[in-house]
């Protein structure tokens, strides 16, 4: 396995694999390594010949500075362990070798970025599409993988995919969650335990307007009244959203008819930012 910091080395990487004719599957992350993303590794371990994982903590994508200043860092213990899943690059630029002197350049997807995360954190997604854009460009992946629990995420590096004719295949995988349900992040770090075990009940809500919407509930204003009342039960739980979309466009749907459908949730919890989404119709 290579730690390669420079740009020029990684582009010359992609370029040797592509002449080469070798399958590039990319896992990007901002450390901070937890089975969510292992198993995102995993899956690109198990379909592709050669696996990049990028390290760079983001700073366009925060639009909170305290949030971005403890944000966790540990590149010696990421590698460690992504030497066990048998990673053949990771990519950690330094921060100048992706927003060097100068830069200007951002992108924006538009219309799907200004609601849910996109309204409560303005700029967050200019920064995610931008990285991505960025990275996409520079590891030029075949397939490159995100988990579902970052559900609006997924639908804007989707639509920048096809909008900015990228050939890369993105890949969703299901979201890995801790033995009591809690969605994995790398902000679960800043819960205390007992702070841990009362996030659940996010999960919870949601599992319980999915078990109404299997027992024939459409309309989408009671799933999510099920939702905000289950929350409602968790005291240190502060409710951002609870919405009823459209899995791809983000819409919000008032009735679930055949289409794949998303009950989101976002919600502070001791200070910290969790999202959580269940998929209603999934179709495979
Ligand atoms: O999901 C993340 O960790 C980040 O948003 C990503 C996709 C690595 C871009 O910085």
């Amino acid at each position: 396995m290579e730690i390669i910091n420079r740009r020029q080395r990684m582009f010359s990487i992609s370029r040797k694999l592509r002449r080469e004719e070798k399958t590039v599957g990319f896992v990007p992350t901002m450390g901070a390594l937890h089975a969510g993303h292992l198993a995102l590794v995993q899956e690109a371990r198990a379909a592709n010949d050669i696996v990049v994982v990028s390290i760079f903590v983001n700073p366009t994508q925060f639009n909170n500075k305290g949030d971005l200043e403890k944000y966790p860092r540990d590149l010696t213990a990421d590698a460690a362990l992504l030497t066990e899943y048998d990673v053949d690059y990771i990519f950690a630029p330094e921060e100048h070798e992706i927003y060097g002197e100068g830069f200007s350049t951002y992108v924006n997807v538009e219309g799907i970025t200004d609601t849910l995360e996109g309204a409560s954190r303005p700029g967050h997604f200019r920064g995610v599409a931008t990285i991505v854009t960025i990275l996409f460009n520079t590891v030029r992946p075949d397939r490159a993988y995100f988990g579902q629990k970052d559900a609006q995420q997924v639908a804007v590096i989707r639509r920048l995919t096809a909008d900015l004719g990228f050939e890369t295949e993105v890949v969703v995988m299901p979201t890995i969650r801790e033995a009591s349900g809690l969605a994995m992040s790398s902000r679960n770090e800043r819960l205390s335990a007992e702070e841990r075990g009362k996030a659940v009940v996010l999960i919870n809500a949601l599992r319980e307007a999915k078990l109404a919407f299997k027992k024939g509930e459409r309309n989408a204003s009671v799933l999510a009244q099920i939702v905000r009342d289950t929350v409602a039960t968790e005291p240190l739980a502060t409710i951002d959203y609870v919405a009823v979309i459209d899995r791809d466009s983000l819409q919000p749907i008032e009735k679930i008819g055949d289409g794949e459908a998303l009950i989101a949730i976002a919600a502070e919890f001791a200070g910290v930012r969790l999202i959580d989404n269940v998929i209603l119709n999934r179709k495979q």
